[in-house]
């Protein structure tokens, strides 16, 4: 064990997550951390990272009087306290509204590290703030993130005296030689336990916004002869979301991320930028993707599946050796066993498909059973719904369902049976046995010519009447 990890693990980690804001310029009814990026919130994304750095405790400080936002952190960090900011009056005002954090943190015999992150800066990984609290167990009271960027308008300035870090400088405040820095801060900081609170109750609003700024806190850090350091961090990893177009653009960064673990964790993308992940989706080795597929939350393909083109996935699981599409829908609870197969324009919901099962066209199988090596004609269809519940249909292994079945659920057909194609099937079809339920056909032999005449002569008659 190095020295480093020794430290670390004697400091605890508190994640302050600023989530305050309803986000004007989402033109929006949902609290604007709760907007999506690749199938998770950015406060969703934001807590992940918290916690994947190894945040013990977690603060979130919310709009008062959003309780969507409040069921999201209870769903997704169940133990995370909770602190409503009252007015909106600064980034370091709304630290303070989760005061009984910043004072745990410094209470213990060995003080917490403190990160405080943005809700809105859903790219930041978990990497990013560990690497971001580091320097503390270096003797830093204060590290902020920042980034060099040709076009620093917005962000505030992190001034410098050659290594040394003086301030931060929000651009409102700036002159014009500050405006001129091209260091900008990233706006998340790491704060030692042990000063966290003493530093951030003496930052002032004596500013151009009348706020109080929490990159105010390396200023009175350094005024106080602390240490303060300065991370690294690449501008689009700190980008903050505040519109749909950045909304978009952060997207945009995390699919290129997921598109590049996916194939480096040995999948296919035959063209990446047309395949869209969600965070959680889980690909095997060998899996060959095909251009255009949607992978939604709840995603797990196995060794050697084949994904073909125009294929939309939530909430599945397949095995290895499946192979689903091109325009296959799978949505959440659809489970396809080893070497199943599910072709174009079939959709399976809440069912399971057994080994080898096949389903290739146009085929609806909803709160089913299929056992192994069971094939489901074109057209099959499990009627699982009576408009007012749901039913099951469960097929046994190796049975045959003819092209354009209606299974009228609840029904099952034993292992081995065959249905004949056309069949309404609303009755238990035992074992080994054939269920036909269609018209029996008839012939009328030379019956079709006689007809056209018929039908001919009373069009003639019709078109003669005036
Ligand atoms: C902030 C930094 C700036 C940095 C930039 C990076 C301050 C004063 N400035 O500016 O130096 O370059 O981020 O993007 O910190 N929030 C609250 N309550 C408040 C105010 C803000 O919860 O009273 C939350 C917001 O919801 C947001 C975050 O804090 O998630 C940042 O606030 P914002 O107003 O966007 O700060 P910037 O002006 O972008
Ligand atoms: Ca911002």
């Amino acid at each position: 064990m190095t020295d480093q990890t020794t430290r670390i693990t004697e400091r605890s980690l508190t994640a302050i997550v600023l989530a305050a804001g309803k986000g004007t310029r989402m033109r929006s009814d949902l609290p604007k951390v709760l907007h999506r990026v690749a199938g998770r919130t950015m406060l969703g994304h934001v807590l992940a990272a918290a916690r994947e750095a190894g945040a013990t405790r977690i603060a979130v400080v919310v709009e008062p009087g959003q309780e969507a936002v409040a069921r999201e952190i209870a769903a997704l960090a169940p133990g995370a306290a909770v602190y409503p900011q009252a007015e909106r009056l600064g980034t370091a005002h709304a630290v303070l509204a989760a005061r009984p954090a910043l004072e745990a943190a410094g209470s213990d015999a060995v003080s917490d590290d403190v990160v405080i992150a943005f809700g809105d800066t859903p790219l930041i990984t978990a990497a990013t703030l560990a690497r971001l609290r580091a320097p503390l167990a270096d003797g830093a009271a204060v590290a902020v993130l920042a980034f060099r960027t040709p076009n620093p308008t917005g962000y505030g300035r992190v001034l410098t005296d050659g290594d040394r870090v003086l301030a931060i400088r929000e651009e409102k405040d700036a002159s014009a030689a500050e405006r001129a820095v091209t260091l900008c801060n990233a706006g998340l900081m790491a704060l030692s336990g042990t000063h966290a609170l003493a530093l951030l109750t003496r930052i002032g609003n004596a500013n151009a916004a009348g706020e109080y700024y929490l990159p105010d806190a390396v200023g009175l850090a350094v005024a106080d002869g602390l240490a303060v350091a300065v991370v690294p961090v690449a501008e689009a990893e700190a980008q903050g979301v505040n519109d749909r177009v950045q909304l978009s653009e952060a997207e945009a960064e995390i699919q290129g991320r997921l598109r590049r673990a996916a194939q480096v964790a040995g999948a296919t993308l035959i063209a990446p930028e047309t395949v869209f992940f969600s965070v959680d989706t889980v690909l095997g080795r060998d899996v060959l993707v095909e251009p255009h597929v949607v992978f939604g939350p709840g995603v797990s393909v196995g060794d050697g599946c084949v994904v073909h083109s125009f294929s939309h996935l939530e909430g599945a699981t397949l095995a290895a050796g499946v192979q689903i599409g091109p325009y296959a829908r799978l949505r959440p609870g659809a489970v396809l066993e080893t070497g199943a197969r599910i072709g174009n324009f079939v959709e399976v919901k809440n069912a399971r498909m057994g080994p080898g099962a096949k389903a290739n066209h146009l085929t609806y199988v909803g709160d089913a059973e299929v056992g192994a090596g069971a094939n489901l004609g074109a057209g099959t269809i499990t009627c699982n719904y009576d408009g007012v519940n749901k039913h099951r249909t469960t097929i046994g292994a190796g049975a045959f369902i003819g092209s354009n079945t209606a299974l009228v659920a609840p029904v099952s057909v034993g292992a081995g049976a065959i249905v004949g194609a056309g069949s309404v099937i609303a009755a238990d079809v035992p074992e080994d046995a054939l269920a036909v339920s269609r018209a029996r056909q008839r012939i009328v032999p030379g019956w079709a010519p006689d007809k056209r005449a018929a039908l001919q002569a009373e069009k003639a008659a019709r078109a003669k009447k005036p």
